[in-house]
This record gives structure tokens, sequence and C-alpha cells, in this order.
């Protein structure tokens, strides 16, 4: 089992430049299944979650290269619409796969996905919506069987909550359909309009509208297309974080002011200076110590993102203050808080309520990650504290962090991975 081992409380310094939105290509990879020929994405991260759905696309026929941060992918010869349980398991957005599979085959086969441990996360959305739609769907013993008798019909569909995955699963399932899809309450995160973005360069006639209206005219083929993705807005807090922890001064190249908005004056008010040059760099100068006293409330986008909580507790573990955080979107995604205490944090958690006061240090300890947004946690606490952190579990910060060790060795870090 392979840890990662940080010798913590050195100021970081220096340049990393940002991958590519793990959220955004994963729902791009799924519907390349859709577009005949070869489509050529740019920005790609070399993470395991784009892995996984690789082979989810070579097991359905596709051809793939993944080269230089390009992926080229020849969906000409799809021919299954059968995704393997242990295809599934490796990752929760594997069900995006249900919307391009329908599309294009007109059935599927899959198992409920796997991903990672931060509470019960239903598809109820997904299958309301499709079957909305005119999908069939029987499901029994953890097996989907979809089939749709003819072409899916567009329809109107109100989400009672704006869940990415169903959004993206929706519109998968809509591009392709007959006639109009609306789509009310939808989530309008960045990756989905990237998401859109890319469809529509394939031909499909997508339009999202104030609110949160996302409206689908069906088309009846989409051909390939070249896209960069997007860069990766939790990636970037991530290491904001990790400088605030740190008196650091970091510059985060490939980036865009608009995508990390909500983030922005969190860590402003902590002290931190943040100034955006060239429309794709952003610059962060720390305090010696972050200054913190404030509510943070997870919701969805434009809110503040629950898959930055984690880092950015991390971050006030040791700032000057008291932080609550409130976790409306996954109640359960605390796992990293009893990590953290073994670190000598002090954090009171009560439901989806949690409490931390800042200590003046954290010291060195091992410490295991059992999720994605956690394991990065763990990773800004082992940079603030004294001493020796070593983290295990670190196949779930593999399936989101590129060269996460290499990008934080190159700012000054003392860290490396056995
Ligand atoms: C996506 C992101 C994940 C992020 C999350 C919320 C990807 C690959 N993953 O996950 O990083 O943390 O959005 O921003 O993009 N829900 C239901 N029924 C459903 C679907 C969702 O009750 O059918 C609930 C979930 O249990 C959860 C909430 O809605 O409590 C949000 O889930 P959702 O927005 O669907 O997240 P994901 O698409 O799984």
């Amino acid at each position: 089992m392979s840890e990662l081992i940080i010798e913590g409380s050195r100021r970081l310094e220096g340049e990393i430049k940002l991958q590519g939105a793990k959220n955004s290509i994963l729902p791009i990879l799924a519907s390349c299944i859709m577009c005949k020929g070869e489509c050529i994405i740019h920005n790609c991260p070399n993470i395991s979650d784009v892995d996984a759905t690789i082979k989810i696309l070579n097991h359905l026929g596709c051809k793939t290269n993944f080269e230089n941060g390009t992926i080229i992918i020849d969906s000409s010869e799809v021919f299954k619409s059968t995704i393997p349980e242990f295809l599934m398991r490796e990752m929760r957005s594997s069900i995006i796969f249900l919307g391009s599979l329908i599309s294009t085959m007109g059935s599927a086969k899959l198992s409920l996905p796997g991903g990672c441990e931060i509470g019960p996360r239903p598809i109820d959305l997904h299958l309301d919506g499709l079957r909305q739609m005119g999908l069939t769907i029987n499901e029994s013993h953890g097996i989907l069987k979809c089939t749709a008798k003819s072409k899916l019909r567009g329809c109107n569909i109100s989400l009672s909550f704006p869940s990415v995955g169903a959004t993206e699963n929706l519109i998968l399932a809509a591009v392709l359909a007959k006639g109009t899809t609306v789509i009310t309450n939808a989530a309008k995160e960045p990756e989905i309009m990237d998401l859109i973005n890319f469809l529509n360069k394939c031909g499909a006639k997508i339009k999202c509208f104030e609110g949160s209206t996302i409206i689908i005219n069906g088309v009846s083929s989409l051909h390939s297309a070249e896209h960069t993705v997007m860069p990766d807005r939790i990636v970037a807090i991530t290491y904001m974080s990790a400088a605030a922890v740190t008196a650091g001064s970091i510059i985060l190249r490939n980036i865009s002011e608009d995508i990390i908005s909500s983030a922005v004056p969190i860590f402003e008010e902590a002290g931190c200076i943040i100034k955006f040059s060239n429309s794709d760099s952003l610059k962060i100068d720390c305090p010696s110590r972050p200054y913190f006293n404030r509510l943070i409330r997870t919701m969805p986008y434009p809110g503040f993102p629950t898959d930055a909580q984690p880092p950015v507790m991390a971050m006030t573990t040791i700032a000057d203050g008291r932080s609550m955080f409130v976790e409306n979107i996954f109640p359960n995604r605390y796992k990293h808080v009893g990590e953290l205490l073994r670190l000598g944090a002090d954090i009171k958690v009560e439901d989806k309520v949690a409490i931390v006061d800042g200590v003046k240090r954290l010291s060195g300890a091992k410490v295991k990650a059992t999720d994605l947004r956690g394991a990065a946690a763990l990773v800004v606490a082992g940079l603030a504290a004294e001493g020796i952190t070593t983290i295990t579990g670190l196949n779930y910060l593999d399936r989101g962090y590129e060269k996460i060790e290499e990008n934080l060795i190159s700012i000054g870090a003392n860290v490396k991975r056995t």
C-alpha cells in the first residue's frame, strides 16, 4: 500500500499549471460515444477516474489514445450496450454512460455505480427523468436494464434538486431524442456548461436560460469535434488552501477567474491577497497565519462547492478564529474530520454542521483517506503540520489529482510517495 509522506511547515512558493477538470472530462468522454468520427479532447488530466472512463469506452468498442494530455476517441464501432460491474464500481460518474448509451444504442445494461463513500448517492432523479422520456427501466439485484422501444421523446422535466449527474444524463439522453426537452431546476455547474459547449460543437442544440432552465432540441446525429477541457476549480482551491496554511505565495496558471469566484472571498477574508492576470493566471499571497471567523454553507453552483469543503476546512484548522461549516449537499461528508483530529485539529461535528476552532499548530501523524476530497484535506493539513504526516488511501487522491506530489515539490514542499 503506498503512502504519501509529508514533512510539513514549509513555505510554498512558485508556480503550478492547473490540470483540466475531472468533473468536466468524465461526462465529455461519455458523450463521445454519441459522436460519429474522431473526437479530440485536450487538457485531459491524467487521473485514475479518466483511466476508468477510458476502460469503459474501450469495452464499448471505442478506440482511444491518450497522450500528452490529449485523448482521441474514435467511436465509429461502438457495439456494446452493457457495462460490467467491475467497471461500473470504479467510480460514481460511470452512471453518466446511461444517457449516452440509450441515445446511441437504444438500450443499456449496467450495475449501480460505485464511488467515494460520502453518503447515500441515489440515482432516482436520473431514472425518473429518463422514464418521463419513454425509457423502460427494470432494476433488480443492483442491475439496471434499460430499453427504449423507439427513440426517446423530449418532454418537460422538473428536477426536485439540481443534481449534477442527473442534469448531465438527461442532457445526453435528450440531445438525440425526438422533439424538445426542457429541464427546469437544472444544475448549472461550470462543468455542465463545458459539456454543453462540447455537445453544441458536435451539432447538438442546447440552450441555457436565466435561472436554471436548459432547453435541448433533439437532433438526428452528432458529429465529432475538438475541445479543450476547462480548468479544475476544486484542484485550484486545494492548492490555494495549501498556500494559505504555509504562508505561501503561489501562482496558478491555466485558470479562469469566473470558475472560482465563489471561493475567492473566502481566501480574501482569511487575509490572502489574490490577483488575476493575463486572464489565465492567479496569484495568491498568504499571511503568516490565516484569519477565519465565518460560516460556510455548501450549495449547488454558484454557491460554495461541496467538493471544496474538505480542503478549505483543513485550512481553517490552523486559522485564527472559529468557523462553522454546513454541508448541504452530502450530509456524511465529514469523514476527514476524524483524521484531522489526529493531527491536532479542534473540530466538533453534529449532523451536517461542523465547528472548527483554529489551533496554532497541527502536528504530523499517520492518517488515512477515505474519499477523494477528504484525501486533499489531509494533504493540506499535512503541509501545515509540524513533523511528518503519513497519508494512506492514496487511491482516492489519485482519482482526481494529477501529479500532486510533483506539483507540491516544485513549489517547495517536502513530499514523497513510497
Ligand atoms: C457531482 C460531482 C461531485 C460533486 C457533486 C455535487 C461529478 C463527476 N461529480 O456528483 O464531484 O460533489 O456533483 O456538486 O461531476 N441526489 C439524489 N438523487 C439523484 C441524484 C442525486 O438524491 O438521483 C442527491 C445526492 O445524494 C446528493 C445530491 O443530490 O446528496 C447531489 O448529488 P449530485 O449533484 O447528483 O452529485 P453527483 O452528480 O453524484
